[in-house]
């Protein structure tokens, strides 16, 4: 017999489907479970005890949808909620997505710049990442981006963005954001860390306000994971 293993995901909305699509792509054939929790974007304006009544809520959930493992799909839920899930509920197996700093700084450059919601950089982890990878000569800026978030879930959610390009009125509501939060940033980054899992959906627009830089995201890191649980919590 075989026994598909439940995996329960969860974000603000839509942002964690990078992480699921990635996921589902390496284990196609797995249960999944997804809550986009739209109804409370954005999590990264939110304050420590909302938004810890909020993981939980969903934490709780998936549980009793049967998942086992569960992957936070939101880096903001991650750093500032994921060793406290791992406390309340140790028979259950956590896979964060934390801004992709450690593979950022193993890359040979001197300037990178972290995208994220104004609660992920205001976190401690945040500044934990920075302090154990950053190089000497190295260079690692945050930028907090409130209302981008939310812009591309309230825009995006129902549109057909995936299978076509955006809309010239989607990437004008986006651009207008973008363009208030880096329009006239004095750095020139060489690599550009997606830090929340909503921006992956509009890294071809961030892209153009960065020509020459790579941008990276965290989803390699949690496929990792989720592919090494899997097989271990499937004996
Ligand atoms: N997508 C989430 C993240 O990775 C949260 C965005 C938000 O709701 O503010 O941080």
């Amino acid at each position: 017999m075989i026994v598909l293993m439940k995996i329960g995901f969860f974000d603000s909305g839509m942002g964690g489907t990078t992480i699921l699509n990635v996921v589902k792509k390496v284990l196609p054939d797995e249960d999944y479970f997804y809550i986009a929790d739209s109804k409370n974007c954005p999590y990264g304006e939110k304050s420590e005890d909302e938004l810890w009544r909020i993981v939980d809520g969903n934490t709780q959930r998936l549980i009793d949808w049967g998942a086992r493992i569960i992957v936070v799909a939101c880096n903001t839920a991650t750093v500032h909620c994921i060793k406290k899930l791992r406390e309340k509920y140790p028979e259950i197996k956590f896979v964060g997505t934390e801004p992709a700093i450690r593979l950022a700084a193993k890359m040979d450059v001197k300037k990178i710049l972290v995208l994220a919601t104004p609660a992920t950089v205001a976190s401690e982890r945040a500044a934990e990442l920075r302090d154990k990878y950053q190089k000497p000569g190295q260079e690692i800026r945050f930028l907090g981006c409130p209302g981008l978030a939310d812009t591309i879930e309230r825009t995006l959610r129902f549109s057909d963005y995936h299978a076509l390009a955006p809309t010239k009125s989607e990437k004008q509501k986006i651009c207008k954001v973008l363009n208030g939060l880096l329009l006239g940033l004095d750095f020139e980054p060489e690599v550009v860390v997606l830090g929340c899992t909503h921006y992956p959906l509009v890294k071809a627009l961030i892209q153009e306000y960065f020509r020459d830089a790579v941008l990276i995201d965290g989803s390699a890191g949690v496929v990792k994971m989720v592919k090494m649980l899997a097989e271990k919590v499937g004996e």
